[in-house]
């Protein structure tokens, strides 16, 4: 070996030693910007796993078919959902009608649609069919009925805005809706984020205060829901789209709201009544301090399982009755299944069961303020004040009746609004004698 030789030799641990550091700083850079990127990730949804994006998705793409081509197990697993036609005790998908069920219902709702057609909920797939074949859709039926039946929709809020949708007939928009309920409801198409996508639902929680942007992703999980399953009116004569959230969400908040606007849905025939009907105020009803959702769950938790399909963990999009699959819909959290579905059981058989101590009081407070109209020297105002009984106690119990879980989603609250219901309805009947000056009017009426 040269001296010259030996010299580089020499040197080469040092060159070496430098090349190790660098390398070395480069390696550690990179690690923390992977453990950056994938913290993040965590945070975000992930696609099918091991599927990689095939096509890209336009913004706002009403057609799910094109979705599903990047995320096949999604798609067929909400393909389901048009022809699952289980029935569970109250609930599942087959669309019995529910005035034949409870006849009570027509007395109720006499005047209004839906004391003539009014049939157990489906499966998302079935909206469109559903809302084009229901007997309450008319020639005066405005385009805002639409809006939580498609997915065309955020498309064509986009495009047109909401106040010109919601004034366009309902026919006329019919032309440019051609999607049941479909991913672009509820993601975006670019992050798959879940989103809210209806412009009242914004509008509600702007009213609030709040953002629902800065919402964590369990929360986006229950809220993307409200996009359609909440309690709201259509306001005006441009019938704009509105949830009644301005002073809370509670049903005393939600009546007092009604009660300020001077709100009718339609007016009582036979009471007079300036009457209110509640639409399926699920998002309402569960977030008033519900165990679950006080305890952090989310209507997906329940409804839209994480599944699996070999080396694929997916959310089920075949959202239906937990009932069907309490493993994966209960399971994931409680060990002793047959427990927790038996405490189903009894909650729904007990909120049933007080519910019809409520109707029989409501259908007798409706006589009784017929009778007392009819009775000659009526007191005016005590009517109007026993109407306004009536008003509120029938929208209390329609928030528990129309809420489509038999009060399971929060079983203290149903049990506490129904009695205040009952309540309210006795005490309009107590009006009655009042207005009337006798007792008589309390004749035909059950007690
Ligand atoms: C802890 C589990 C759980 C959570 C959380 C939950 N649900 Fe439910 N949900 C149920 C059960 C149980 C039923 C009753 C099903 C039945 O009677 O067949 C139900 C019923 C329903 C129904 C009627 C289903 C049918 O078959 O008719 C709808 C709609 C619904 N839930 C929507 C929601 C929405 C929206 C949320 C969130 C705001 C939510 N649920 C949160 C368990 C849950
Ligand atoms: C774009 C509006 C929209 C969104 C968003 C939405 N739903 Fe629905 N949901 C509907 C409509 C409309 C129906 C009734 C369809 C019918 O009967 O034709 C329905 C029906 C259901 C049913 C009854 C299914 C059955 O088989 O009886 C359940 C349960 C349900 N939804 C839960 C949820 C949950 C949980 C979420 C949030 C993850 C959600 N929905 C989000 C509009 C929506
Ligand atoms: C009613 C609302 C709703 C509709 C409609 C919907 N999704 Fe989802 N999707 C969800 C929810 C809720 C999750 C759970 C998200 C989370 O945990 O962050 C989810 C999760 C996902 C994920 C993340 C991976 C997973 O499975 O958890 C993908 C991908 C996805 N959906 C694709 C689709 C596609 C494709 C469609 C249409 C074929 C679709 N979704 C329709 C609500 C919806
Ligand atoms: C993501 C977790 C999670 C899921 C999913 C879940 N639960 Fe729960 N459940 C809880 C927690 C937490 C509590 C509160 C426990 C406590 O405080 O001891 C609870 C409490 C209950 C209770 C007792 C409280 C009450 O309201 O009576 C019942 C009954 C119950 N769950 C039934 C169900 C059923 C039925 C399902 C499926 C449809 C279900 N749970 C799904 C977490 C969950």
């Amino acid at each position: 070996m040269t001296e010259e030789e030996n010299k580089i030799i020499e040197e080469k641990p040092k060159k070496g030693s430098k090349t190790v550091w660098l390398l070395t700083g480069i390696i550690i850079v990179l690690a923390v910007a992977l453990i950056g990127v994938m913290l993040y990730l965590k945070n975000q949804p992930q696609p099918t796993r091991g599927v990689a994006p095939i096509i890209e998705i336009a913004d706002l793409d009403p057609n799910s078919d094109n979705w599903g081509v990047n995320f096949p197990n999604q798609y067929s697993s909400l393909q389901k959902t048009e022809t699952n036609n289980t029935r569970t005790t109250y609930g599942g998908s087959d669309p019995y009608s529910r005035l034949e069920q409870d006849p009570r219902l027509v007395e109720l709702f006499a005047g209004y649609g839906f004391s003539k057609d009014y049939n157990e909920e489906r499966g998302h797939l079935n909206s469109l069919t559903d809302v084009r074949a229901t007997k309450r859709v008319n020639e005066t039926t405005p385009g805002t009925c639409y809006s939580c039946k498609s997915a065309n929709n955020p498309q064509l809020w986009d495009k047109m805005g909401m106040l010109e949708y919601d004034k366009t007939p309902f026919a006329d928009l019919g032309k440019q809706i051609t999607q049941p309920i479909g991913c672009a409801n509820c993601h975006d198409a670019e992050t798959m984020k879940l989103v809210v996508t209806n412009p009242a639902l914004e509008e509600a929680l702007v009213a609030q205060g709040k953002d629902w942007k800065t919402f964590t992703r369990q929360e986006m999980r229950t809220v993307v829901c409200a996009n359609c399953h909440v309690e709201y009116y259509f306001k005006g004569d441009e019938k704009y789209l509105t949830f009644p959230w301005e002073k809370g969400t509670q049903i005393e908040n939600i009546v007092e709201y009604y009660d300020e606007y001077d709100f009718k849905d339609w007016e009582h025939p036979e009471s007079k009544t300036p009457m209110l009907k509640a639409q399926h105020p699920e998002y309402e009803f569960y977030t008033a301090d519900s165990t679950h959702f006080k305890a952090g769950v989310a209507c997906a938790d329940c409804h839209m399982p994480y599944t699996r399909d070999g080396a694929a963990k997916f959310s089920n999009h075949d959202v239906h009755s937990p009932l069907l699959n309490p493993e994966a819909a209960c399971g994931q959290c409680h060990t002793d299944l047959a427990y927790v579905v038996e405490r189903v059981k009894i909650i729904q058989d007990d909120v049933r069961l007080t519910m019809d101590t409520t109707e029989d009081a409501l259908v007798a407070a409706i006589s009784s303020i017929k009778a007392a109209a009819e009775t000659p020297n009526v007191d005016q105002a005590l009517l109007t004040e026993a109407r306004s009984l009536h008003r509120q106690s029938q929208m209390m119990w329609d928030f528990i009746a129309a809420e489509n879980s038999m009060g399971f989603h929060n079983s203290q609250e149903a049990l506490r609004i129904l009695a205040k219901s009952t309540d309210l309805a006795r005490q309009a009947q107590l009006k009655t004698i009042q207005a009337a000056g006798t007792p008589d009017v309390l004749q035909g009426s059950s007690q």
